[in-house]
């Protein structure tokens, strides 16, 4: 009896904690307006699951209803198996597309050829600029399962994590160096897939094989926790905490530059060919 009880308990236990895993993970048709593709982005299960298609016509992608100024984003990927050479998935920030002063934080997956390991590629923009690439190995299969990728954005800090290992911190160096530090504009989250044929797969050398077509990547999970406008970050920024000052502890500066050592293979701040002139003042 007393063991039939504690088997209903965990039982119920385990459902609670189910149940409580998928409201936090949100719901596609709650969170998400079908943006492009005209039937290539699927939702699907009941709004927990998105899926991205790409053919040679197309690919697609999704936007949040909700604008964020601040945050923290998380999203659990699938990436398109096999043969994926020349495309692109995508998880990022955007303000309004292509103004001037537009910003923009970046996960970008770079599909291989079968067997061949995935690029996953960070990036910011701001104020119009970007050309601030980070790109390293997967030194996992990201196509076998689902992993959370996770971006925190805040005033000081824009950090990326995958798994919950930090692989790039970005800080705000605004003050001493006058580089413009994503602050001012509320953004959307996107997920998208597209061809990236002309230069994503080594400068464009590999071609997509599109005898494999559509690719399919697959998105579950998304959370976000953010401040709605700059006139809600002061009262966001008391209640919600944690994002909003988030900051690499000393143990996670470890893993961030383990990662690094281990997987990195292009930062545009060690890029003086590409640089001749100085590296950007943000580098030093
Ligand atoms: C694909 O794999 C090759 C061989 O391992 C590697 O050199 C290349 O950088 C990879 N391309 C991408 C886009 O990840």
């Amino acid at each position: 009896m007393a063991s039939n009880l504690k088997r209903t308990f965990v039982a119920v236990l385990c459902c609670v904690l189910v149940v409580a895993g998928v409201a936090r993970g949100g719901n596609f048709y709650q969170d998400m307006d079908v943006k492009d593709g005209g039937g290539r982005a699927k939702i699907q299960n009941g709004g927990n699951l998105l899926t991205l298609s790409l053919d040679r016509e197309s690919g697609s992608g999704v936007q949040s209803k909700k604008q964020y100024l601040f945050g923290r984003f998380d999203m659990q990927i699938k990436l398109v198996p096999g043969s994926s050479a020349g495309t692109v998935a995508t998880f990022y920030l955007s303000s309004p597309p292509q103004g001037p002063h537009h910003d923009e934080i970046d996960f970008e997956f770079l599909g291989n050829v079968s067997g061949q390991p995935y690029t996953v590629q960070t990036n910011v923009f701001s104020q119009g600029q970007g050309n601030r690439e980070q790109q390293l190995r997967m030194w996992f299969d990201p196509t076998l399962d689902f992993h959370t990728y996770s971006i925190v954005w805040n005033p000081t800090h824009i950090l990326f994590y995958v798994d919950g290992t930090p692989i790039r911190d970005y800080q705000n160096r605004e003050a001493t160096t006058g580089v413009p530090f994503p602050a001012r504009q509320a953004m959307r989250v996107y997920a998208t897939l597209w061809n990236g044929e002309a230069w994503a797969t080594e400068r464009g050398r590999v071609k997509t094989d599109w005898s494999r077509a559509p690719f399919v990547a697959s998105y579950m999970g998304f959370a976000a926790s953010g401040c709605a406008s700059s006139q809600d970050v002061p009262t966001c920024a008391r209640s919600d905490g944690a994002w909003m000052h988030q900051e690499l502890d000393t143990t996670a500066q470890a893993r961030l530059r383990w990662v690094q050592k281990n997987s990195m293979i292009y930062n545009y701040c060690a890029d003086t060919w590409r640089f001749p002139q100085g590296l950007p003042p943000e580098c030093k």
